[in-house]
């Protein structure tokens, strides 16, 4: 009132007449633009040019990110290992499928054969998949460069190793060479890390000439058997881990697309953040890059530099004996609108965040909240043709902008979490942009907070004080 009552009555009726019109306009001009994106349609595409962003990777201890499939990166060049949307999607809902059995039987260990890795039961474990993001890590000495996937949802890490006695599928990097390494060594049967595989990998250890042999299947069919062994890990040139645990690789099979194996940054302590605890505290944080174009980071430890924005959410208790990372989902908004979904709808089965998921997966109760408020406020866009598990699909090759409503996530802890325009749609082409959300089977299913909706936020994995931070802006 004090304001109003100092400016001039002609200015005054001004302000009336400004509020007049934008009365007209339900929600307010301003809160429209508040609550929305504006984006070009172009900017939907990937770029075919790597666009890397280098002053990401001034922080000490960090790795450069890179979608799989992507430009920038080494992978690339293998076009005949591309595989299609649909297929990402088909092997995403496969991921989520045995991440579902895994939750359903917490805590169950199956006995591998490793003479006949190829009968793995392929029910358990978690998919690999194809949306993934890859780093380049050092291991051996003298040490190698390996691309190796990262994925929060499993713990050990492996690689595919020579002589390949069984089978290796095809990678870029040349494979790894043990007899080439002098700091590597086998694990023994005996010792009891070997017995920390169980619940590492879901599997009881075999053991071949008193050497530990480790197998862990993913649920797609994609599986890694061989010896449990240690070498010299080099994530950067100053950060270097002598006696790392990991599989070498004698037997490989599936949708590794590419790459060396794969950085296990679960829960477990066979994981590299619980190898690392002495240094890092397995404190890690990461961004994923907007597009396949661009970069993003993954970086170990307190010296990384975490945004100041960034808030904390307790790491929750449904994810407890699992290698996954739990978050309370408490509600959401889109176009700043809470839609009504009652807490008992998310609490029901819970949620984690995973690296490897593509598309988030929400309560059916709530994914249908969520596809109703979206579609309402996208009713100006022709809609187009589902995208296999994506149901709400609009054909954008008539516009040059579009503008879409904001989602924000809401965790424990009044964390906040906007996703960014990019971490909306899954763009089949321009003519079929679809909504990158999809419900689970059932209410109970655990949900699952995927990577497109993790596009360029910072996430940061706090282990030892058992909390998540978000940060918006956090890579572009
Ligand atoms: C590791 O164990 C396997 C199986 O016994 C053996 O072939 C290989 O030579 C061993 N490597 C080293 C470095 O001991």
């Amino acid at each position: 009132m004090g304001a109003i009552s100092t400016i001039s009555s002609s200015s005054l009726s001004a302000l009336l007449l400004v509020c007049l019109v934008c009365s007209f306009n339900s929600e307010g001009a301003a809160a429209a633009i508040q609550h929305r994106h504006t984006i070009h349609v172009s900017s939907l595409l990937p770029s075919s040019i790597c666009q890397s962003s280098a002053q990401e990777l001034d922080k000490k201890s960090s790795l450069r990110v890179v979608h799989k499939h992507g430009p920038c990166s080494e992978l690339h060049q293998d076009k005949a290992n591309i595989p299609t949307h649909a297929e990402i999607l088909l092997q995403d809902e496969a991921r989520v499928k045995s991440i579902h059995s895994k939750f359903a039987n917490k805590g169950s260990i199956n006995d591998i054969d490793q003479n006949d890795a190829a009968n793995l039961p392929a029910k358990d474990g978690s998919v690999v998949g194809s949306g993934n993001y890859i780093v380049t890590v050092g291991l051996g000495s003298p040490k190698k460069d390996l691309n190796l996937i990262f994925d929060t949802g499993s713990d050990i890490t492996w690689t595919q190793c020579q002589p390949c006695a069984r089978s290796c599928y095809k990678q870029k990097d040349p494979i790894f060479e043990p007899s080439l390494s002098s700091s590597y060594s086998n694990i023994s049967c005996s010792s009891t890390i070997c017995n920390s595989l169980s619940s590492a990998t879901g599997n009881s250890p075999g053991c071949s000439s008193s050497a530990c042999v480790y197998g862990i299947q993913y649920g797609d069919s994609s599986f890694s058997v061989g010896f449990f062994a240690k070498d010299t890990l080099s994530l950067t040139s100053t950060d270097v881990f002598p006696n790392f645990l990991f599989g070498c690789g004698q037997n490989n099979q599936g949708l590794f697309g590419g790459a060396a194996g794969l950085l296990g940054l679960g829960r477990d302590k066979l994981s590299l953040p619980s190898q690392t605890a002495a240094k890092y505290f397995k404190y890690f944080s990461y961004c994923l890059p907007s597009s396949a174009s661009s970069t993003g980071f993954l970086t170990f430890g307190y010296g990384g530099g975490v945004s100041r924005s960034v808030k904390f959410t307790p790491l929750s208790t449904i994810s407890d004996g699992t290698s996954f990372y739990g978050i309370d989902i408490i509600g959401m908004t889109v176009g700043g609108q809470k839609l009504p979904i009652s807490a008992s709808v998310f609490s029901a089965g819970g949620a984690i965040i995973d690296s490897g998921t593509v598309i988030t997966r929400l309560p059916p109760t709530a994914y249908d909240a969520l596809k109703s408020a979206f579609r309402k406020q996208m009713s100006q866009y022709p809609m187009a043709q589902p995208l296999s598990i994506l149901d709400t699909c609009y054909d954008f090759s008539k516009y040059s902008t579009v503008t879409i409503p904001k989602i924000n996530f809401f965790l424990s802890g009044s964390v906040v979490v906007p996703i960014d325009a990019k971490g909306i749609f899954y763009v089949n082409s321009i003519s079929q942009v679809c909504l990158a959300f999809a419900p689970n089977g059932d209410d109970t299913d655990v949900g699952i907070f995927g990577n497109t909706q993790q596009k360029t936020l910072q996430v940061v994995y706090d282990g030892a004080k058992g909390r998540l931070g978000f940060a918006s802006g956090g890579c572009s």
